[in-house]
Formats: C-alpha cells, sequence, structure tokens
C-alpha cells in the first residue's frame, strides 16, 4: 500500500503523529497545522522533516487544502468550549469557529480523505458542534462510529475519558460493528495484539477500567479526607485490579536529589492537602492531568507520595486537632510530589524519544501535556480505521 497522507490539525506536541507512528499504518504527515508557538517549538524538534504550518486553520483556503490531497485528518479541535467546567460555549465559542470552518469545506474539496479521527473531550457528545460533526459526515457519505474511550481500557493507570469519532469514506466499512450509540472502550472482538509488550496483562470485561472520577453524582460521609466512601471503595478496587499496572512501571528512574524540585510547596499542603488525590508507585489508578498541573491543586492531576515509611491515614487523622505546624509535620513526611512531565508523558503513552527542547519551562510542559492525548488509545484506534 502506498503512504496515506494524512493531515494533522491542531497538531500542538504531535500526539497524533507519535499515534500514527505507533499505529504501523504506512503513512507520512503531509502538514501539520497550530498556531501555539510553544507548542509548535515542541512539534518541530521532535519532528524536523515534518512541514508544520505556524498558522490559524482558518487562515487556510479551500485551494491551500486541496493542494495537500490528503487522504486522511487526525484532529483534536480546542476543548475548553465543550467541558463542563469551561463555559460550554459549544458553536458560539470563538474557539469552535475553525471546527465549524473546517466542517464547512469538507464536502467542497476535490477529494474527500478516507479516513477522519477526531478526538475531544467527554462532553463533545452533547455539543451542537457534534451535531454539525455528524450531519456533515452523513451527507459526505461517511461510514463512522463515535466511542469514549480511557487509557485504562489497555491496562494504563491514568483516567483519560475521551469522546473519539472515526470516520472511513464509502464504500469503506469497518471491521467491526458499527451502531449508531457511542461505543465505550474498544469496539469487539478487540484483537489481542498488546501495545506494550513488557506488559502482558489484557485488561477483563469485568475490571474497573471504566470507573472514572466522573460518577460522583451521590452523596456520602466523608472520610479522613474530603473522600466519600464510594470514592475511596472505586479508588481502592482500581488498586486491586491485575488488569492495570502500576504506576511505578512509568516513574522515572532517578535520585531523589533530581526529584526534589517536584515536592509540594508547604504553602500548598497546608491549604490544599485534603483536596489532592495522593497516590503510591504501588498504586494502579491516577486522575486525568490537565493543564493547571503543577498549579492548581484541585483536579488537575494526582500527586505522588513518595515517601512509603510513613502512613498516609496517620497523616490524615482528625486534621482539624492538630496544629498548622504538626499537620505541616505530618505531611511533609509524606513527601509529596508532582510528577515529572516526563512521567505524566510516559502515562500518556509518549514514546521515551519524545524530548522537549531545553528551554520550555516545566510549566509550560505540563501546559502542552494537558491538552495532548494518549497515544497508546489514538494508535489503537487508528489501527481500526485503517483496517
Ligand atoms: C487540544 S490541543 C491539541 C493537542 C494535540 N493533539 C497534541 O497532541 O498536543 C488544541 C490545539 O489547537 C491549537 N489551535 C486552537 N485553535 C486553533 C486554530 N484556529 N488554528 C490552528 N490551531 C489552533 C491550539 O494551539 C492547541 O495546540
Ligand atoms: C500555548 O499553549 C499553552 C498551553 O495551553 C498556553 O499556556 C500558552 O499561552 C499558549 N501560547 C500561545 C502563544 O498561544
Ligand atoms: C527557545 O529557544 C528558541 C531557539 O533559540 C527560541 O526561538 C524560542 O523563542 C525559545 N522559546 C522559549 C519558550 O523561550
Amino acid at each position: 500500500m502506498e503512504n496515506l497522507r494524512v493531515l494533522e490539525l491542531y497538531s500542538g506536541i504531535g500526539g497524533m503523529h507519535y499515534a500514527l507512528t505507533e499505529s504501523g499504518v504506512a503513512a507520512k504527515v503531509v502538514a501539520a497545522v497550530d498556531v501555539n508557538t510553544t507548542a509548535n517549538e515542541i512539534y518541530k524538534h521532535n519532528f524536523p522533516n515534518t512541514p508544520l504550518l505556524p498558522k490559524t486553520i482558518e487562515g487556510m483556503t479551500l485551494d491551500d487544502f486541496n493542494k495537500l490531497a490528503f487522504d486522511m485528518i487526525l484532529m483534536s479541535p480546542p476543548c475548553q468550549p465543550f467541558t463542563r467546567i469551561g463555559l460550554q460555549g459549544d458553536i458560539s465559542d470563538p474557539r469552535t469557529k475553525s471546527f465549524l470552518y473546517i466542517l464547512d469545506l469538507l464536502p467542497r474539496l476535490i477529494k474527500l480523505p478516507r479516513f477522519i479521527l477526531l478526538e475531544n473531550v467527554k462532553g463533545f457528545e452533547t455539543s451542537s458542534a457534534r451535531d454539525s460533526l455528524v450531519k456533515t459526515l452523513k451527507e459526505c457519505g461517511y461510514n463512522y462510529q463515535e466511542l469514549m474511550v480511557s487509557p485504562t481500557c489497555l491496562g494504563m493507570p491514568n483516567s483519560r475519558l475521551r469522546y473519539f469519532m472515526i470516520a472511513k469514506a464509502s464504500p469503506g466499512s469497518f471491521s467491526f460493528h458499527t451502531t449508531s450509540e457511542i461505543q465505550e472502550g474498544f469496539p469487539q472482538p478487540a484483537d489481542k495484539v498488546l501495545l506494550e509488550p513488557s506488559s502482558p496483562i489484557s485488561p477483563s470485561p469485568t475490571s474497573t477500567a471504566y470507573q472514572e472520577e466522573d460518577h460522583k453524582e451521590d452523596e456520602g460521609g466523608i472520610l479522613y479526607k474530603l473522600e466519600r466512601a464510594q470514592d475511596t471503595e472505586r479508588k481502592s478496587s482500581q488498586n486491586r485490579d491485575q488488569s492495570l499496572r502500576q504506576i511505578s512501571v512509568y516513574l522515572e528512574d532517578q535520585g531523589e536529589g533530581e526529584m526534589e524540585q517536584y515536592l509540594l510547596p508547604t504553602k500548598t499542603l497546608l491549604r490544599y492537602a485534603l483536596l489532592m488525590d495522593i497516590v503510591r508507585p504501588t498504586c494502579r489508578r491516577s486522575v486525568c492531568f490537565t493543564k493547571g498541573y503543577g498549579h492548581y491543586v484541585e483536579g488537575t492531576g494526582s500527586v505522588l507520595q513518595s515517601c512509603m515509611e510513613t502512613d498516609m491515614e496517620a497523616a490524615f487523622k482528625s486534621p482539624e486537632c492538630l496544629s498548622d505546624e504538626e499537620k505541616l509535620n505530618q505531611l511533609s513526611r509524606l513527601k509529596l510530589r508532582y510528577f515529572s512531565p516526563r512521567e505524566i508523558a510516559n502515562l500518556m503513552g509518549f514514546p521515551k524519544h519524545f524530548t522537549v527542547p531545553k528551554n520550555i519551562s516545566t510549566k509550560q510542559q505540563y501546559r502542552v501535556l494537558g491538552n495532548s492525548l494518549n497515544v497508546h488509545v489514538v494508535a489503537r484506534l487508528i489501527e481500526l480505521l485503517v483496517s
């Protein structure tokens, strides 16, 4: 088969490009498009031979797109208009404009791309932008499947539940049975090829893989931390789930000195200790890392307890009776630290050879990684799309 010509829109740091490579599909990225200078520096650093267009998508004409003669579009449009915490501007949000522009261009291309893959946050599935996407794909005669997939489906100890659309131009059809409903997890029958040969675990159907942090509507009592019984139970059942790998697999093999820079500052410990999601290297779970990680603590990603000699329960026991000094004393014995950008990249499936230019700050790295995607999940979806 000849190399597929791939257009990577909203390319960021190239998560889609890594997934494409990992999928093993014979393909080359003929153009990557993004406006963000930081992300673009990282992209160029890792893919020096890929044409990267540092401009807005709306700034490209129909003619520009036709000239690229692409067979596949890989894209993850900005998600802020669709997140539940965001303002939910949906199609009225200026950040959706470029996406609507793509939908408008698609039917007018000289040659429809054979394959389209779109990634977005949970929440996108109920948006008008999603309805417009489906409408356009139908009008253009695509076969498609919508899915919600988290890396836990692949045995990775990190939650990142995302919406995916995979679409194939007719007469192409899928190797699995498509439905108009959004599928949870990878379609069955899944092939048994594991993406990480080092970890011979295949997630069982009874695994806790689909249990996500999102389902915490019902009320419950608060335990030693600001956490409900259901949350505690869900977390410990994930930690016992042998289909998920341990966090330790993804940690950097650095001396303690190297990791000192990631220790949580005193101020943060005192103010936010009760809100943090704390994991140990032996845990099999962590929450989704988002762009505010390393800066805001609540809901932006898990922190790591790097000292195992201290019991967490002890450190949190009736914190209201302790003075600040005593609290701090207890907490600092846990040696809580942020995951490093490299560790987050590992948990998101980026290959070892992914690196960032020296002058990109840690904070900037957290930001661009938080905007990116799980490479293994997308690689698997590209395989499904093309096979
Ligand atoms: C969700 S991130 C995509 C991340 C990417 N998949 C990765 O692996 O890093 C969205 C990206 O779209 C870019 N972007 C947003 N609006 C854009 C526009 N109108 N034209 C081009 N790029 C845009 C942002 O700079 C950001 O890098
Ligand atoms: C690039 O993206 C990062 C992460 O979202 C953001 O913090 C930064 O302000 C953006 N820079 C530009 C030039 O848009
Ligand atoms: C990093 O260095 C490059 C090359 O010297 C420069 O163009 C870029 O602006 C720098 N980026 C940052 C974020 O400092």
